[in-house]
């Protein structure tokens, strides 16, 4: 398993719901979270290790060995955001050295299947309600280019055609 970068066509394809909740599952959820912490994110989205599925885990501080931040959402669903937004600073594991600030809600409820199958609903705040949107959009196709402020989006025009030109000559090859 390995994090495809932008513009990888498996970015921006349907993600399919989740529906065998086996050891298969778990499996891909540990080693998304091995992954994420190899390389220091706090979160991934299925999308992003190439399986077009609605998965994603997180853990919003980002540490590893305090798995109570860990989660593992599968098929989640927004019930409700709150209506303040904020803007801050966002990177992403497909676009590495790429930051720019992204405007979004400050809270979000959620409903989403465990690795079990079980539904749950969480309530998420702050830093992690971002983290949870951020993964959310990446099961949409959305990137957080495209949520990017206009004048951040100009400043990483050159960035984004760095990774547009790696990822041609690594299809070429
Ligand atoms: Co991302």
């Amino acid at each position: 398993m390995e994090i495809v970068r932008y513009p990888d066509p498996r970015l921006r394809a349907r993600n399919a719901a989740v529906e065998r909740f086996d050891e298969d599952l778990a499996g891909v959820a540990r080693e998304m979270f091995r992954l994420m912490y190899a390389t220091k994110g706090v979160g991934l989205a299925a999308p992003q290790v190439g399986l077009n599925l609605r998965l994603m885990v997180f853990n919003a501080e980002g540490e590893e060995g305090r798995p109570d931040g860990e989660r593992v959402l599968c098929n989640p669903r927004i019930v409700s955001r709150v209506r303040t937004k904020e803007s801050d600073e966002e990177g992403c594991l497909s676009f590495p050295g790429i930051y720019g600030q992204v405007v979004r809600p400050t809270g979000v409820t959620v409903e989403a299947q465990d690795l079990e199958g079980k539904s749950r609903r969480l309530q998420l705040e702050g830093w992690e309600a971002r983290v949870f949107l951020h993964e959310f959009d990446h099961l949409d196709g959305i990137l957080f280019i495209d949520r990017m402020s206009p004048a951040d989006r100009t400043r990483i025009r050159g960035q984004l055609a760095d990774l547009e030109e790696a990822w041609r000559q690594r299809a070429q090859a």
